[in-house]
């Protein structure tokens, strides 16, 4: 008999996106619509655009993603839907359409905390051994989680200012590198000199902290390029890119590996759309593989925004039985679900 199956949906920034995935595990569509192009020519999500693309999209894509699973809406065993963080507008797509959905096949609502749904990405590729410490850097969070059970997570720390994605997003814009920044910034530091420039990393060495901070990097990178412009300097591109990414990743890795170390992590996870990177993962896992530790990160597709991920996540609200109500409404800012459970 095929286990339970979950439709996930994902609206909260530029993606629309939903899956169905059984048992909380195996996914049988993902279907995703990427709004990036859309929104390439303003160099960063407008939301407006966002919330009124998600409405042309979102049902298209809930058909797509039921077609691809070869169910019907009959079989499904909840609808899972992220309710935060994340733009207001884009979200109340997503919650009102997966609202209207279980009113009207008579199916529990589930609603997921998008930072815990980017964790979940983990489990639908690997099997963790808790307690385990999770990297979630994504274009909005930049948090370092302590996870007893896949549902029960505790915030170490996360960033004070800027997200490591905005990060990337903001100094791609400097240079000129278009939107999205991570990959853009990833691919030109292919051809750059790490060491080019000596950018600061915030909360290195500090041993008792797990916070982060990027606007100060971010800010130097920007008055780097400000002060060789006045001087008539041409600044490499690609060492920029370098050196800046070489800064973040230092900082995650080292943060990182003071948390497993500390909580004595059986596994350490990484998540999120900078997950992605490659510098990232080549070198949280070697620091990680030096320490005896095992690194594990979804692939690429799996780390930027889905809707696989809110299925894994809802999957174990579903078990748990821990139903929304109709009123449920769409939460930007999201922080204290770290407590529940
Ligand atoms: O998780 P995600 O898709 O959306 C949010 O929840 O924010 O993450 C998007 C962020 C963007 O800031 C994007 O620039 C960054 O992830 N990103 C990357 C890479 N791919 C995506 N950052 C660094 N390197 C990458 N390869
Ligand atoms: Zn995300």
């Amino acid at each position: 008999m095929r286990e339970p199956l979950i439709l996930g949906l994902e609206t909260s920034c530029d993606e629309t996106a939903a899956a169905v995935v059984a048992g909380g595990r195996t996914i049988l569509s993902n279907v995703i619509a990427t709004q990036v192009p859309i929104h390439q020519k303003y160099g960063g999500v407008v939301p407006e655009i966002a919330s009124r693309h998600h409405v042309e999209l979102v049902n298209e894509v809930v058909a797509q993603a039921l077609q691809e699973a070869n169910c019907t809406f009959a079989d499904l065993a909840a609808i899972a839907v992220t309710h935060g963080p994340g733009l207001v507008g884009a979200l109340l797509v997503g919650v009102n359409t997966a609202k209207t959905l279980a009113y009207a096949l008579g199916k529990p609502l589930v609603a997921v905390n998008h930072v815990l749904a980017h964790v979940a990405a983990n489990f639908l590729v690997h099997e963790v051994i808790f307690p385990a410490v999770c990297l979630v850097a994504s274009g909005g969070h930049t948090s370092l989680l302590y996870m007893t059970s896949r549902n029960h997570a505790t915030l170490l720390g996360a960033t004070r200012d800027d997200a490591a994605g905005e990060a990337f997003d903001k100094v791609a814009r400097v240079l000129g590198l278009g939107y999205p920044g991570g990959p853009a910034v990833d691919k030109a530091a292919e051809q750059g000199d790490p060491t080019a420039f000596d950018f600061p990393r915030a909360f290195s060495g500090q041993n008792d902290s797990f916070e982060f901070s990027f606007s100060g990097l971010k800010s130097s990178v920007i008055n780097t390029l400000h002060n060789m412009k006045q001087k008539g300097e041409e600044p490499n591109s690609a060492d920029v890119a370098a050196s800046f990414q070489q800064a973040v990743v230092d900082v995650l890795v080292e943060k990182t590996r003071l948390a497993a170390t500390v909580k004595d992590a059986k596994t350490v996870l990484l998540a999120g759309g900078v997950a992605a990177n490659r510098l990232l993962r080549q070198q949280l896992e070697t620091k990680l593989r030096d320490d005896g530790r095992q690194l594990l990160c979804p692939p690429p597709v799996l780390c930027t925004d889905n809707a696989a991920m809110v299925a894994a996540a809802g999957w174990d609200l579903y078990v748990d039985q821990k139903f929304a109500g109709l009123d449920l409404n769409a939460t930007p800012v999201l922080d204290t679900v770290w407590q529940s459970k």
